[in-house]
């Protein structure tokens, strides 16, 4: 596929090589992050709704939000990755779209998360999902976001596409300027940084 219809910033071409890896684990609480992501979803009440946002598979964001007995939602751009996370969850509603396009289903949510997403994105992308994560978000509504604390330009290993984080300053005062408060840090065994935030 050329570059220029790829909206999913290299995944779908590598998308068969990540669901062999990432997407299949035999146990999702051996997958990089699971404890973060189970022990964030646990705080929420059951039936609670949350949106996955690049999603993937769903493996294994969206398996362990289903696993707290949460109301899923996802978006992701690769239309392979949609058709693998279909076949892994028929009954939760996906989107197969940008995030910076989609409406995030026109409604508000209680959790929102984006695992290996946001510093995929340029600056200007990253401002723009963070002030819809904070529209669709419901008052004391939490969001959980990685992206490496310092700010950093770096080759993703897998699709070979820039990187970049924004650093944990600017991201701060983005948050803020969108009314949501960054209130907890935590780094998982594959020293992915966490963003813990939420809205007043
Ligand atoms: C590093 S993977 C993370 C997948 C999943 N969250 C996980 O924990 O394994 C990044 C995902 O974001 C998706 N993606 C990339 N750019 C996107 C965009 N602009 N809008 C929606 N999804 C995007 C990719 O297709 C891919 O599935």
């Amino acid at each position: 596929m050329p570059i220029s219809d790829d909206s999913s910033n290299g995944y779908e071409a590598i998308a068969s090589v990540y669901l062999a890896q990432r997407g299949t684990r035999p146990a999702i609480g051996d997958a990089i992050g699971a404890g973060i992501v189970r022990v964030w979803s646990q705080a929420f009440a059951p039936g609670a709704t949350v949106l996955d946002l690049g999603s993937g598979p769903g493996e294994p964001g969206t398996r362990i939000l289903q696993e707290a007995g949460l109301a899923t939602f996802a978006i992701d751009a690769s239309p392979t990755m949609v058709a693998a996370f279909r076949t892994r969850f028929p009954d939760v509603p996906i989107e197969h779209s940008t995030v910076e396009a989609s409406d995030f289903f026109g409604r508000q949510f209680d959790g929102v998360l984006a695992w290996g997403l946001l510093f995929l994105l340029t600056p200007a992308a990253q401002r723009l999902v963070i002030e819809k994560v904070a529209r669709a978000l419901h008052p004391h509504g939490r969001f959980l976001f990685t992206a490496p604390r310092q700010p950093l330009h770096w080759v993703d290993a897998m699709t070979g596409r820039p990187s970049q984080s924004l650093g944990a300053p600017a991201y701060e005062r983005l948050l803020r300027a969108a009314g949501l408060t960054w209130v907890d840090a935590a780094y998982d065994e594959g020293e992915n940084h966490y963003f813990v935030v939420e809205k007043q």
